[in-house]
């Protein structure tokens, strides 16, 4: 069990490098199942949740190693030349959601799959409906039963769906199921997040034939079978999201680099609302921050809205902005797992249903609180950096999920952050 100790009242100075985008990698690892040739996924980030899908595609028989390229980025070699089975181990899928991945590709290359139901989790109900009612349109037959789900296809048949939602991860397990089905699939009311056009990217490395994605509306015509890739991730646009809300909550001036800015958009626009001053540069952000901010009423949406793995970030912002700002939740309505901390850390929200009600309290104090998911654990560090005197962040694991070595990237900034095990 490790713990952050943060000293508050510094502001942020210097610059930064981003790893590749968690959200992109996740998919992009399950999708290697679906070829016998070996793919090459550089830039794929050190993480917990990363590394639970290494240890996924080893348990179903993929050789996973680990190399370096010439520029030093890390680089998952992946080889499913034979799997060996195609149950999903209980335990991993119980440490993550996203285990729910490998269906579509088991299906698509095995014709088979057992996976036990993945439960809910911190930021509320998660249900995986939508991913079940697309694989069943594309023929897959399948039992719920005993907390196991069990599909089965001998070929997945292309078809049109249309999902009642742009699920993120429905988009990207149905596109990954239905580029080995027979003929032409169309996904309409597509999610368009920059991580399904990656995932769309490296599928068509493969030799796979997918369009749209980015869009509404994605297509795929299937093929016999794929062969084997390297591709470069997309840089995670949340974790540049959470330094951009780091500066915002301590102050200062940041230069941010690897970031694709198209991809912060939404986040940037709410932070210039708020009184930031951004730069761009073509694969570069630069901002800075003057405290104290403005209160900005913002609402999290599908992409390209303001996203969700941003809320808890943006939040701290605002709790030590100037003014009352109004955040509402329409992704996650129950992701608030933040606000009891931070009030413990002096901030002033209410919570009605999903809208939080932040009243800017300038300072925060340091406190001792718990992470209890992944973007809330990381918001909490940015209060800290912002509240006067000293901050102990318990659940460490959960940030490790997603923030590659969060707390040396912001000591290289100059705040005073250190792990204690
Ligand atoms: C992905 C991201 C996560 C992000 C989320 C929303 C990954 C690995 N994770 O999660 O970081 O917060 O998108 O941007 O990429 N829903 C259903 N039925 C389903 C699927 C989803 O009702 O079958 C609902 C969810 O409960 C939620 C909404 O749809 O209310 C969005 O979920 P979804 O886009 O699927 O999120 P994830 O793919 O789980």
């Amino acid at each position: 069990m490790s713990r952050l100790v943060v000293k508050g009242g510094r502001s942020l100075q210097g610059e930064v490098r981003m790893s590749g985008a968690k959200n992109a990698t996740l998919p992009m690892l399950a999708a290697t199942l679906l070829t016998a040739g070996e793919c090459a996924v550089i830039g794929s980030p050190r993480l917990r949740d990363t590394a639970i899908m290494e240890a996924i595609l080893t348990a179903l028989g993929a050789r996973v190693r680990i190399e370096r390229d010439a520029e030093g980025r890390r680089v998952l070699m992946v080889h499913a030349g034979a799997l060996a089975t195609h149950q999903v181990p209980d335990r991993l899928v119980g440490e993550m959601r996203s285990s729910i991945f490998v269906m579509g590709p088991l299906l698509g290359r095995l014709g088979r799959v057992r996976i036990s139901y993945p439960g809910g989790c911190a930021i509320g109900p998660r249900p995986i409906d939508l991913h079940l009612k697309g694989l069943r349109a594309l023929g897959a037959v399948i039992h719920e039963r005993f907390g196991y789900i069990e599909a089965e296809a001998a070929r997945l048949r292309g078809t049109e769906i249309h999902l009642d939602f742009p699920s993120v991860g429905a988009t990207e397990n149905l596109m990954m199921a239905a580029v080995l089905a027979d003929g032409v699939t169309v996904l309409r009311n597509a999610a368009k997040e920059p991580e399904i056009v990656d995932l769309q990217n490296f599928l068509n490395k493969l030799g796979a034939r997918v369009r749209g994605a980015g869009t509404g509306d994605i297509r795929v015509d299937g093929v016999r079978s794929l062969g084997g890739a390297e591709h470069a991730m997309i840089p995670d646009r949340i974790e540049a999201g959470t330094f951009l809300a780091a500066v915002g909550a301590a102050g200062g001036e940041i230069k941010i680099q690897n970031v694709i800015p198209e991809h912060l958009d939404a986040v940037v626009a709410k932070f210039r609302e708020a009184g930031m001053e951004f730069g761009r540069l073509h694969d570069a952000l630069w901002a800075r921050a003057r405290r104290p901010l403005r209160a900005t009423d913002f609402k999290t949406l599908p992409y390209p809205g303001f996203p969700t793995d941003m809320q808890p970030q943006a939040m701290v912002v605002m709790c030590v902005a100037q003014g009352v700002s109004v955040i509402t939740e329409t992704i996650f309505p129950s992701r608030f797992t933040h606000v009891a901390e931070l009030r413990r850390m002096g901030a002033d929200i209410r919570l009605e249903g999903k809208t939080a009600v932040v009243r800017g309290v300038g300072s925060l104090s340091g406190a001792a609180v718990q992470a209890a998911d992944l973007r809330s654990g990381a918001s909490l560090v940015l209060a800290a950096l912002a509240a006067e005197g000293t901050t102990v962040v318990d659940g460490v694991h959960h940030i490790d999920r997603g923030y590659e070595n969060f707390e040396l990237k912001l000591a290289a900034l100059g705040a005073d952050v250190s792990r204690q095990e």
